[in-house]
């Protein structure tokens, strides 16, 4: 069958007829929130290139978790900022470190959010690089010793899921292991399983104030020329005990979701960088993009390659405007509002 009997454009007629044969369905349930967490109370600092994006201290983030959980965000990634950096990044695995401060608070307030806490180094060590440093160096295993206690310190701190982000071997192992010994085998893992060197996340290096002071991460993030490679990680933090995986950035590794999802069966999640939220941002305050439009063809276009959820800064923003494009539908529909 083709042309003329075969016309595409039959079921692209009405908002109706294209709801019916639409594939992928983005929801606020979809959307994970990032929150860059300060010591402190009362401080809501902007970040320059993140337009709308906040370090908060513990009691500001809950407040700003009020209107997003209206909007119908249901899980939130913390990162945290501490007050002083050391060799050690003692402030990762502190029983009062920031990140478990504000679990504590978050699940106190709203114990339906799942709590993600990234685990990483980088925002802890005075290096900025995300594990122990030696000569010039960035240890594997010296690193996984760090990581698994702060896995436990997260843990029990109420955190649902820590999502170690360090690229270190075998990290996904120690954790797992550490988290069953303490009694915590009920904390999920989510892998960065495949995260790679990107110049995408610049804007997040201020954000969370974590640059290395030396170098790049190139010796432990994944070359951007490399999917094979990315198929290896998923498939050892998989082995490893990782209940979830994620590809990081999204937009320009649409084809390595794709990938991963078709290949694995673990929940895949995409994490739609700083970097692709700033391109937005800049855009759309110059006139030049629609700011709306474009975030959301974006996030469906990453659920569309593969991802079960996304990690976005416009998180907030995109399950309002879920809520209103549900809504204009019903009301376009001829219906009246109901209760
Ligand atoms: C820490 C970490 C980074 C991001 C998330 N966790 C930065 C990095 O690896 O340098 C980037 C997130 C973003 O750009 O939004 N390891």
């Amino acid at each position: 069958m083709s042309f003329p009997s075969e016309r595409l454009r039959r079921l692209r007629r009405t908002p109706a007829l294209r709801g019916l044969a639409r594939e992928t369905i983005l929801e606020p349930a979809d959307l994970v929130l990032p929150l860059f967490i300060r010591p402190g109370k009362n401080e809501k600092r902007a970040i320059k290139s993140m337009p709308g994006v906040f370090q908060f201290s513990t009691d500001q983030a809950v407040k700003a978790l009020v209107p997003a959980i209206a909007s119908g965000i249901r899980a939130v990634i913390l990162f945290g900022i501490p007050d002083k950096k050391d060799a050690e990044a003692s402030g990762a695995y502190a029983a009062d470190g920031v990140v478990q401060v504000a679990a504590r608070a978050i699940k106190a307030k709203f114990p339906g959010v799942a709590v993600i806490a990234d685990l990483c180094f980088c925002e802890y060590m005075d290096h900025g690089h995300c594990g122990v440093v030696q000569k010039g160096e960035v240890l594997n295993d010296a690193t996984l010793e760090l990581s698994a206690k702060t896995a436990v310190s997260q843990a029990e701190a109420g955190c649902d899921i820590v999502a170690p982000s360090g690229m270190m071997d075998g990290q996904v192992a120690a954790i797992r292991k550490a988290l069953d010994a303490s009694g915590r085998e009920s904390t999920a893992i989510l892998a960065y399983a495949a995260k790679y060197a990107s110049a995408f996340y610049g804007p997040f290096r201020d954000a969370a104030e974590s640059p290395p002071s030396f170098g790049d991460r190139s010796s432990y993030q994944m070359d951007p020329a490399n999917l094979r490679e990315a198929m290896r990680e998923v498939s050892l933090d998989i082995q490893e005990g990782a209940d979830m995986v994620m590809v990081k950035p999204a937009l320009a590794y649409l084809d390595v979701l794709r990938r991963v999802a078709d290949a694995f069966r673990v929940p895949c999640a995409a994490y739609s960088v700083s970097g692709e939220y700033a391109m937005i941002k800049a855009a759309a305050g110059r006139g030049w993009i629609d700011e709306r439009r474009a975030a959301m063809e974006s996030l469906l276009c990453i659920k569309r390659a593969g991802a079960d959820f996304v990690i976005t800064y416009h998180a907030v923003d995109a399950a309002r405007w879920l809520r209103e494009a549900a809504d204009a539908a019903f009301s376009r529909a001829g219906s009246r509002r109901g209760k």
